[in-house]
């Protein structure tokens, strides 16, 4: 086996929270009349809650002191997580589900490796708890992707060394994070086809083709 462990980012990769993020950003930004669309929230995409704040208020024409920062990302933490409680193990794929399963079943550790700081909740909600030997979030980190932190956090946890591990990505700043940490990655979605990644896939599924996975 060419790899011993599978660090996965979260939204975008097992679950898609993008609509969420969304709908509360959205509020947040009618609330102080700063312009914000789906084109920006692609832009959020990967990196922290405080740096999604900085880049939403660059649409801003008023400078906002960091305690009113601090104020604005919690009151749309409050909506996100509101929102969050709509999501169901139907949010969960079958596909994914199955292919952790796989995975898990060929002897590869898996970690959580995501920039949240409600990935737990998150996966308490769709059910996907029980699935993951470590989680790396958004809770022990100072660095946010594409900081390679939230990753060396997880290999270390796992105690694996980066070059043993895979790391599956959505958002190129997360593809860039596994580089600088020296892991392999695999690009999905928005990431696959990036220059950067090792491997690109355009399933989830394809995962349980791993050793077939073309570089
Ligand atoms: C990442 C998302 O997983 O987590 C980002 O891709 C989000 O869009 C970041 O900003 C932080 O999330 P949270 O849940 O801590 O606000
Ligand atoms: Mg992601």
């Amino acid at each position: 086996m060419r790899y011993k462990a599978i660090i996965f980012d979260m939204d975008g990769v097992l679950c898609f929270t993008d609509k969420y993020h969304y709908r509360a950003w959205k509020q947040m930004a009618d609330k102080i009349d700063v312009y914000f669309d789906e084109k920006i929230n692609n832009r959020l995409r990967g990196v922290s809650r405080m740096e999604s704040l900085n880049i939403i208020l660059k649409k801003a024409d008023k400078e906002y002191s960091e305690q009113e920062k601090e104020q604005l990302a919690d009151s749309k933490n409050e909506i996100y997580k509101k929102l969050l409680m709509n999501m169901t193990s139907e949010d969960f794929s079958r596909e994914v589900r199955d292919t952790l399963d796989l995975l898990r079943s060929r002897g590869y550790k898996l970690a959580i490796g995501s920039s949240s700081k409600n990935a737990k909740l998150i996966l308490k909600q769709v059910g996907l708890q029980d699935y993951f030997d470590k989680i790396s979030d958004g809770t022990n980190i100072t660095k946010s992707k594409p900081d390679p932190e939230v990753f060396l956090k997880a290999a270390e946890y796992l105690n694996v060394k980066p070059e043993e591990c895979l790391v599956v990505e959505d958002a190129k700043a997360g593809i860039n994070a596994a580089c600088a940490g020296g892991f392999d990655s695999v690009g999905i979605g928005e990431a696959s086809g990036y220059e950067k990644t090792t491997y690109s896939i355009a399933h989830f599924s394809q995962l349980a083709n791993l050793d077939k996975l073309k570089r």
